[in-house]
C-alpha cells in the first residue's frame, strides 16, 4: 500500500487577525506552510502529497514544495470539505488500502520522530489512528453563566493532534457519510468513529501545537528553535 499526505491549507485563519492566511505568515524567516512541508518531507520523502489550497489564493509559491510527486486540490468552505476535495483528487491513483495521513498546515512543529512512529504504528492497522497527547490541565465545564458548573475528570482524555492517518477507502466513506448525516466533523477520527470504528491513539509530543491565535506564532518559533538544539 502507498502512503499519501493530505495537507489542508485552504483556511483563512481569521482568529489570527493577520493581513494574510496564517500559513503564509513568517515563522523563523520561512512561511508556516514551507516549514510544515519541510518536516513532512524530512520524515516521509517518498510519499505523495496533495495540498488543499483556496482557488483564489495569491500567496502560494510552488518552490516551497519539496515533494517530487504532488498535486493540488481546491479547498472548500470547511476543513472537511477541503479534505474531501483532496481525496477526490487522489482517487484516480489511490487504492482502498493506501494509508492517507492528513496533517494541518498550521502544525509546523510536528517532529520527524513522531511522524515516523505514527506511520510505523499504523502500518499494520486495518483502521488507522492519530497522534494525541494526554490532557495535563484540570478540566472545568462552565454552567453557562461564567461560573464553574463541574470539574470533569481528565482521566483518559487526550488532545487530538495531527497527522491523522486512515485507509483511503474507509476515510472517504466515513467523511461522505458524516457529511450526509450532518455529523459535525472537526477531524478525520471523528468521522471514522461515527461509522463505528475505533482509531488508534498514538502518543505524540505536546509541542505539536496548532497555530491558531496570534501568540501561537511566537510559541511555535520557540518550539522550532528548541527542537533544533
Ligand atoms: O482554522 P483551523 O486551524 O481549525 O484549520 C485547521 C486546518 O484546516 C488548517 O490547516 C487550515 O488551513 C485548514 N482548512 C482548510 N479549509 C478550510 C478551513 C481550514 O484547508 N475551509
Amino acid at each position: 500500500a502507498r502512503l499519501w499526505l493530505v495537507v489542508p491549507a485552504a483556511g483563512q485563519g481569521r482568529r489570527m487577525g493577520a493581513d494574510r492566511p496564517k500559513q503564509y505568515l513568517p515563522l523563523g524567516g520561512r512561511p508556516v506552510l514551507a516549514r510544515t512541508l519541510e518536516r513532512l518531507f524530512a520524515a516521509l520523502p517518498t510519499s505523495r502529497l496533495c495540498l488543499c489550497l483556496d482557488p483564489e489564493d495569491s500567496y502560494f509559491d510552488s518552490s516551497w514544495v519539496p515533494f517530487a510527486d504532488w498535486r493540488r486540490a481546491p479547498g472548500g468552505g470547511e476543513r472537511v470539505d477541503s479534505v474531501i476535495a483532496a481525496l477526490a483528487a487522489i482517487a484516480p491513483d489511490a487504492a482502498d488500502d493506501d494509508l492517507v495521513l492528513v496533517h494541518d498546515v498550521a502544525r509546523p512543529c510536528v517532529t520527524v520522530d513522531d511522524l515516523v512512529r505514527l506511520v510505523a504504528a499504523l502500518a499494520e492497522d486495518p483502521v488507522g489512528g492519530l497522534l494525541a497527547a494526554p490532557v495535563a490541565d484540570t478540566m472545568k465545564r462552565d454552567d453557562g453563566t461564567g461560573r464553574v458548573g463541574a470539574t470533569e475528570s481528565r482521566e483518559g482524555l487526550w488532545h487530538a493532534l495531527t497527522p491523522q492517518g486512515f485507509r483511503f477507502g474507509l476515510l472517504r466513506r466515513a467523511l461522505h457519510e458524516a457529511l450526509s448525516r450532518g455529523v459535525r466533523v472537526t477531524d478525520e477520527a471523528s468521522a471514522v468513529e461515527a461509522v463505528g470504528q475505533s482509531p488508534r491513539l498514538v502518543a505524540g509530543r505536546r509541542d505539536n501545537l496548532k497555530i491558531t491565535h496570534p501568540e501561537d506564532l511566537a510559541l511555535a518559533e520557540l518550539v522550532l528553535f528548541a527542537q533544533q538544539q
